[in-house]
């Protein structure tokens, strides 16, 4: 059985001017020691994904409006939120985009770390503060000693956000879900974080979820990678086969940016046009308006996922059997 297992999931916000609906049809699966990369433009949807999975729409005004969320085996959708909150920051750990909603101002950053440790250690007190220093350290971060007693307001952005990373990784977690977790950090430690996510991740024999805009990343770190697109999502595989063998339009385009890590938004705003936003949602496949390979049947017709011969799925309309039957695409000539 897989770790999680998302099925047809959809998402509504309640907001002053009506309903939107920024997620529709996604459906994925993670094993444990699987790390599953999710990319796509600002805006796609990337972030609700992860709020959907941790149980946090009702407090955003959102709710999953259809489909099923599978933890271990538990429904998550249907979940007691008395029973989400022994999931969150237990089982399921979040690494946030923004690290003042998992820091508390008031206590000293390196108790926050290791009131998580000693939770399920069982570690005495000095066992754990010397485990979370040797963390801390691990992530770069200088005189850990003496950041271990500092307050989070007393830190700089970049800190705080790797005392985020510390808590996600000494937590109990078997999925960790880390929400651009680097973005705000340097190259040269986000390559060292990116390391200490792979061997906690191998170590552990978690699932982890990692959300970026950097395929850099992507590259590598994870195992397999969904492309998500307008709140959709357009293509997933392994990594290496999807890096070799792109089949959407879109995730081609995307491909066709250089993949340094490092170099990411600019490399996502290279391909022409805008994703439209969730209020604009065009009929049909959402990336026709940009789509170089448009036909008639894209502008109003949703495409079916199906498998192509890689291995990879496929959410294209030159790819469906219709399609293929009439025009015959060469699989052997897509790149
Ligand atoms: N609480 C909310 N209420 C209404 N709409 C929301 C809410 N949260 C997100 N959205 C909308 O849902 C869509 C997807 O947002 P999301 O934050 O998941 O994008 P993202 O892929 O994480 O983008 P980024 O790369 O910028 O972080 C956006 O159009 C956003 O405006
Ligand atoms: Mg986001």
């Amino acid at each position: 059985m897989s770790l999680l297992h998302v099925e047809d999931l959809a998402v509504e916000f309640t907001t002053r001017d009506g309903a939107v609906r920024p997620l529709t049809g996604i459906g994925f699966s993670l094993e444990q020691g699987e790390i599953l990369g999710l990319v796509g433009e600002t805006g796609s949807g990337k972030s609700v994904t992860a709020q959907a999975v941790m149980g946090l729409l009702p407090f955003l005004d959102g709710r999953v409006s259809k489909g099923k969320i599978r933890f271990m085996d538990q429904e998550l959708t249907t979940l007691p939120e008395t029973d989400y909150q022994k999931l969150r920051g237990n089982r399921i750990s979040l690494i946030s985009q923004n690290p003042m909603t998992s820091l508390d101002p008031v206590y000293r950053v390196g108790d926050q770390i290791v009131e998580g440790l000693r939770c399920h250690t069982g570690l005495s007190k000095p066992e754990a503060r010397q485990r979370a220093v040797a963390v801390m350290s691990e992530l770069g971060i200088p005189n850990a000693e003496k950041v271990f007693i500092q307050y989070p307001h007393q830190l700089s952005g970049g800190l705080k956000q790797r005392i985020v990373i510390a808590m996600g990784l000494c937590a109990d977690a078997r999925l960790l879900i880390a929400d651009e977790p680097t973005t705000a950090l340097d190259v040269t430690v986000q390559a060292q974080i990116i390391d200490l996510f792979a061997r906690t991740v191998e170590k552990k024999n978690l699932g982890m979820i990692m959300i970026t805009h950097d395929l850099g990343v992507i590259a590598h770190l994870c195992h397999r990678v969904a492309v998500m697109y307008a709140g959709t999502l357009v293509e997933t595989g392994d990594v290496a086969t999807l890096f070799a063998k792109p089949v959407h339009p879109y995730t081609r385009a995307l491909l066709g940016c250089i993949p340094v890590m490092g170099m990411d938004e600019e490399s996502l705003d290279a391909i022409p046009g805008n994703v439209p936003s969730v209020r604009t949602f065009p009929p049909g496949c959402r990336y026709h308006p940009r789509c170089p390979a448009v036909q008639e049947i894209c502008r109003t017709r949703w495409p079916d996922t199906i498998d192509t011969p890689y291995g990879t799925r496929v959410a294209c309309h030159q790819f469906t059997p219709q399609f293929t039957q009439q025009f015959s695409p060469d699989w052997r000539t897509t790149p």
